[in-house]
């Protein structure tokens, strides 16, 4: 562990990991974002969600998947009868990164060494939880969970086995949804959206 970086907790409890997480240094996203922004939900959950990356919102809350794009996500898992209180929920990247623009913060991708900084607490959360499906939301989700190689449009709604027995499949941002530009466009990718995420019907929670 070099200077600057958290030490990470051996001792796979999700407080320990989320206490740790918060005084995370490993990349230069912790300064100007709010606070870090941890995964939630049951340690048991068999089902984990992953995304990209905490938006304003999240940056603001804490807490994941609660501004537009986790709105999205809410209505499409009540549409088919889901409850996310269910799932643990979290980010492939634990910190806001944006742009100021006046007195909006825009959205920034996290770039690879960032990413792969954070990493290690999206590892220590699977490790933890177990979870026996994952979902990933977006092409940085997918990424970090099948390998750098995964194209999203080709393979999302589609279960995959990961090598540890792991059932998984990637599905769109619902930010890319809510992006969109037109009625009929953005109807579209959300009932896609949705179709993809059916897949969690057949899976015990
Ligand atoms: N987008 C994400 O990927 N994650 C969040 O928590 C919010 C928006």
């Amino acid at each position: 562990v070099s200077e600057g970086e958290a030490p990470v907790p051996e001792d796979e409890s999700l407080a320990a990991l989320r206490a740790a997480a918060a005084g995370c240094r490993r990349c230069p996203l912790w300064k100007p974002a709010t606070q870090t922004v941890f995964g939630e939900g049951p340690d048991d959950a068999r089902v984990l969600v992953v995304g990209e990356q905490p938006g304003d919102a999240e940056d603001l809350s804490g807490r994941p998947f609660v501004g537009p794009a986790g709105k999205l996500f809410d209505r499409a898992l009540e549409e088919l009868g889901l409850e996310r209180a269910r799932f643990y929920v979290t980010n492939a990247v634990k910190h806001f990164k944006f742009e100021r623009r006046g007195k909006v913060r825009l959205h920034r991708s996290p770039d690879p060494s960032e990413r792969a900084a954070c990493r290690i607490w999206f590892e220590r959360e699977l490790a933890t939880i177990r979870p026996h499906v994952i979902v990933c939301l977006g092409a940085i989700a997918a990424k970090a969970v099948f390998g750098n190689k995964f194209r999203l449009m080709e393979e999302r709604g589609v279960w995959q086995t990961l090598p540890d027995g792991i059932r998984a499949f990637a599905t769109v941002h619902p930010s890319w949804v809510l992006r969109q530009r037109g009625d009929d466009a953005r109807h579209e990718a959300y009932a896609n959206f949705v179709d993809d995420l059916s897949l969690l019907r057949g899976v015990r929670l």
